[in-house]
């Protein structure tokens, strides 16, 4: 595996996608860093990683086969490698509060964020963004955040957890390349958060109301079934409160 490892950067997601630019890269190459000085979560939001302590790094697929209006399907194959890697570590309750983090009960421990190089109409080249938190211990004004090392109660080797999920990841596109989409996308809906229950979601002009979490569909939408009407949201029109 290409692995190429910084100390430092802006964001291993940036620097993926500009090193692609100029130089010819392995498939699923990875870069990580143990510190970013701008590390990009979703929604615009920033990534903070106390440094040294937590896996944060990128992954490049190359051509990865899959429609630009199904691209969610990255989403779910990226979200389902790192539950079946956290799965062997043996973290309890572990799911995907859509559309991509990955939470053990109330607690998110890895957000990831995909960047796509579109050219044709097809995808050439997805950099997938992970930032896993791993030995950080505390999380100043983050009730909702924890680490590996905080649940499960010791120190954990990254070297040995990132190889886990490099394997998982290629696992993973080579089950998809199987034809094995139906059964992602309902191994996926297996793990939405707060799947079939009433929640409270909260829309940008700050009005909140009840819901319940019906699915994702194709497009990557959140279904959510509300008193009169069900309606599909993308990541930019609601929120889950919890
Ligand atoms: C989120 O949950 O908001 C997504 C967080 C993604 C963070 C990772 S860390 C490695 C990669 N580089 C970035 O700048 N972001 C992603």
């Amino acid at each position: 595996m290409q692995l190429i490892k910084l100390n430092a950067t802006d964001s291993t997601n940036n620097y993926l996608k500009q090193l692609l630019v100029t130089t010819q890269l392995e498939d699923f190459c990875v870069v990580t860093a143990e510190n970013q000085t701008d590390g990009k979560g979703q929604r615009g939001e920033k990534w903070i990683s106390e440094p040294g302590k937590n896996l944060i790094f990128s992954v490049l697929k190359y051509r990865p086969l899959i429609p630009i209006d199904k691209q969610f399907l990255l989403s779910v194959l990226v979200s389902l490698s790192i539950i079946k890697t956290l799965e062997r570590y043996n973290v309890p309750n572990l799911s995907i509060k859509w559309p991509n983090d990955i939470l053990s009960d109330h607690h998110k421990i890895a957000g990831i964020l995909i960047e796509n190089v579109i050219k044709s109409q097809q995808i050439e080249s997805s950099v997938i963004g992970i930032g896993l938190n791993v030995n950080q211990k505390i999380f100043k004004g983050l009730p909702k955040v924890s680490s590996l090392n905080n649940i499960l109660g010791m120190s954990i080797n990254k070297d040995e957890l990132l190889q886990a999920l490099i394997s998982n990841i290629q696992y993973y596109f080579n089950q998809y390349k199987k034809n094995e989409e139906l059964f992602l996308n309902s191994k996926y809906a297996s793990y939405l958060f707060r799947k079939d229950k009433p929640s409270t979601f909260q829309l940008p002009n700050q009005t909140m109301f009840t819901g319940i979490i019906r699915g994702v569909t194709e497009a990557g939408k959140l279904r959510v079934q509300m008193e009169n009407a069900t309606k599909d949201f993308d990541l930019k029109e609601l929120k889950l409160v919890y």
